[in-house]
C-alpha cells in the first residue's frame, strides 16, 4: 500500500478520489485551503486512521514541503478552478496554478514520487475541431481576455511536467478532464450541472446562456478518478497527456431540458445572453468533445456512465 497526497482533496474531485484511495487500502495525506473546497465533503472519512488532513495553502512552500514528506504518489488536483472565477482573479490564478505545481514538480524529482497533474479541456482553448485528441493545437484568444487564463494556466502545468519528465525521468502524468459531474459539485463557479439541477429543483427557471446550442460531454467523478489512479500507476503514462471525459456529445439545451424533464416538467427554461452572464468580455467554447482513444488503449478503461444514470445520482444527492 502507498502513502499518497491530494492536494485539493477537499474538493469536488479531490474528496472522491481521497476516498478511493483510502477505500483501496492507502494512506492519504490531504493539503487543501478550503477556498473552494469543503471540510463537509471529506465527512464520509473524517477521523480515518489512514488520513491526515493538513488545511494550509499550496503557495506555502513549507507546507507543500511537509505535506509531500513519506510520501510515494502525489495527486496535485489544488487549483484555482474554473473560467469565471479565474477571469476574477487573474493574479490568484497564477500564483495558484502555475509557482506551486512547478514547485511539487521539483519537489517530485527529489523525492523520487510518482505525480498526477489535472489539467483541463480548456487548455485545447476555442479549437475549433469537432473532436480533439491529445496532439491537437492549443487555440487561445487574446491576452486581453481574461477568459482564457485557466486554460493557458494549465498548459503551462503541462509544459513544466513534460520538461521535468524529459530533463530529470519524473515519473508524471498528466490528466486533461472535460465537464466532470457527480455529488459535491457545487455550481457557483458555473458548473452547469449543479446549476441546472439547483434550478430545476427550485422551480425554476434553469438558465441557458445564448441559444443552448454548445456541445459538452459528461463524466461521472467516480469513474474519472478511477482512471486518475490508473493512469498514475500504469508506467506506459507516464510523461504524457491524456484526456479524460466521456465521449457522448450533448447540447446545453438538450441538458436542460432532460434535468427539468427529471425534477419537474412544469419548470420553464430561460435564454440569457452571455454578456448578462460573464459581462461583455467573455468569449464561450461552442463545442467541447474529448478522444478517450489514448485513454482506453492505455489503461483499458475509459468513463461511461449515461448522462441519464450522472443526472440521477446528481439529483438524488441534492435532494438528499
Ligand atoms: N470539475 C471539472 O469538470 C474539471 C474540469 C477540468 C479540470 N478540472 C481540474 O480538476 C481539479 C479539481 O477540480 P474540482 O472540480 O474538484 O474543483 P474544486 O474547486 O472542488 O477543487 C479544488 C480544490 O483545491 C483547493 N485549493 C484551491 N486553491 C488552493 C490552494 N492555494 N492551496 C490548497 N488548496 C487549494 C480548493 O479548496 C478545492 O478543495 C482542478 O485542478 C481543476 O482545474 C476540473
Amino acid at each position: 500500500m502507498s502513502h499518497c497526497l491530494v492536494t485539493g482533496g477537499a474538493g469536488f474531485i479531490g474528496s472522491h478520489l481521497t476516498e478511493r484511495l483510502l477505500a483501496q487500502g492507502h494512506q492519504v495525506t490531504v493539503l487543501d485551503n478550503l477556498s473552494t473546497g469543503r471540510a463537509v465533503n471529506l465527512a464520509a472519512v473524517e477521523g480515518h486512521p489512514r488520513m491526515r488532513m493538513i488545511t494550509g495553502s499550496i503557495t506555502d512552500q513549507l507546507a507543500l514541503t511537509e505535506s509531500v514528506r513519506g510520501v510515494d504518489t502525489i495527486y496535485h488536483m489544488a487549483a484555482a478552478v474554473g473560467v469565471k472565477l479565474v477571469a476574477d482573479n487573474p493574479v490568484l490564478t497564477i500564483e495558484t496554478n502555475i509557482y506551486p505545481t512547478e514547485f511539487l514538480l521539483r519537489l517530485a524529482v527529489q523525492g523520487g514520487q510518482r505525480i498526477y497533474i489535472a489539467s483541463t479541456s480548456e487548455a485545447y482553448g476555442k479549437n475549433p475541431k469537432e473532436v480533439w485528441t491529445e496532439e491537437d493545437d492549443l487555440v487561445f484568444g487574446p491576452t486581453s481576455k481574461p477568459r482564457w487564463a485557466y486554460g493557458a494556466s494549465k498548459a503551462i502545468d503541462e509544459f513544466l511536467a513534460l520538461a521535468y519528465h524529459k530533463m530529470y525521468g519524473l515519473k508524471v502524468v498528466c490528466g486533461r478532464f472535460f465537464n466532470v459531474v457527480g455529488p459535491r459539485q457545487v455550481g457557483n463557479y458555473g458548473m452547469v450541472v449543479p446549476r441546472f439541477v439547483d434550478q430545476a429543483l427550485k422551480g425554476g427557471p434553469v438558465v441557458v446562456y445564448d441559444d443552448g446550442s454548445q456541445v459538452r460531454c459528461f463524466a461521472h467523478v467516480k469513474e474519472v478518478v478511477d482512471c486518475v489512479i490508473e493512469l498514475t500507476n500504469t508506467p506506459a503514462a507516464g510523461g504524457r497527456i491524456f484526456n479524460i471525459g466521456g465521449d457522448q456529445p450533448v447540447s446545453v439545451l438538450d441538458l436542460a431540458r432532460t434535468v427539468i424533464e427529471k425534477v419537474n416538467p412544469q419548470v420553464p427554461i430561460e435564454f440569457i445572453p452571455y454578456v448578462q452572464a460573464y459581462g461583455d468580455n467573455f468569449e464561450d467554447v461552442q463545442r467541447r468533445v474529448p478522444c478517450v482513444d489514448r485513454l482506453y488503449s492505455t489503461i483499458g478503461r475509459k468513463p461511461g456512465m449515461p448522462l441519464s444514470q450522472i443526472l440521477d445520482d446528481v439529483i438524488a444527492w441534492k435532494r438528499s
